[in-house]
């Protein structure tokens, strides 16, 4: 597994979103409607990484536009960040999911054989970016950089370095991780404290973007 094969030797983000609907480098390709890459201005001072698309990113072919999209939006505008000030993407670009709830098709997690599968793909977008800020939204984005121990509950909230092993054109001065905005639409009796934390580490970003 692993998609290195697919990804353009010479990519720019246009490239790379349209070489992504080639990849076969692990098999969520194959019940997904499309690979869904970034979505923002490449000059964006903040990247924020999430999981992967959901049902509704799966067929728009965008990040974040559904319900853990619009908990998101409303967060950034909380903390005082305008949508122009982020690119926003995902670790895994397919969709991964089992079974039907309704119409909807019922969100699994990617495992780490997909993660790093897909790991091309965010290198090969991260090096065509040069934010001074990256959010990480919930625990796979977090394993995904800094391995499988990471725990959110433990880091949130603080300044985190750029992992070494992740080569990019211009480090990043600083990572925060916070939880995934469906971690939020999930807690039922404390949802306004979910959300509260999470508007409160955008705000942390926000302050260190200054
Ligand atoms: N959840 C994610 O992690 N990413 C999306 O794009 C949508 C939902
Ligand atoms: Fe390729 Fe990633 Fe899609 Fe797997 S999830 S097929 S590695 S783009």
């Amino acid at each position: 597994m692993g998609a290195e094969e697919w990804v353009p030797e010479r990519p720019t983000l246009p490239r790379l979103r349209a070489a992504v609907q080639e990849c076969r480098g692990c098999e969520l390709y194959r019940d997904a409607t499309q690979g869904v890459m970034g979505d923002g201005d490449p000059e964006a001072e903040l990247v924020l990484l999430g999981e992967q698309p959901g049902d509704q990113e799966d067929q728009a072919g965008e990040p974040f536009v559904g319900p853990a999209g619009r908990v998101l939006d409303d967060a950034l505008a909380d903390a005082g960040i305008g949508p122009e000030r982020v690119y926003t993407t995902n670790v895994v670009k397919h969709f991964r999911w089992s079974g039907m709830r309704g119409k909807r098709r019922i969100h699994q997690s990617p495992k780490q054989a997909h993660v790093a599968a897909c790991r091309p793909w965010l290198d090969a977008e991260l090096r065509m970016l040069r934010p001074r800020g990256v959010v990480l939204l919930g625990g796979t984005a977090g394993k995904a950089l800094y391995g499988p121990s990471f725990k959110v509950g433990e880091a949130r909230g603080r300044q985190l370095a750029w992992p070494e092993d992740r080569p990019v054109a211009v480090p990043p001065r600083w990572v925060l991780a916070t939880t995934h905005p469906s971690a939020v639409l999930r807690a039922r009796d404390e949802r306004q404290a979910a959300y509260d934390a999470l508007v409160a580490d955008l705000r942390t970003a926000a302050e260190l973007l200054g």
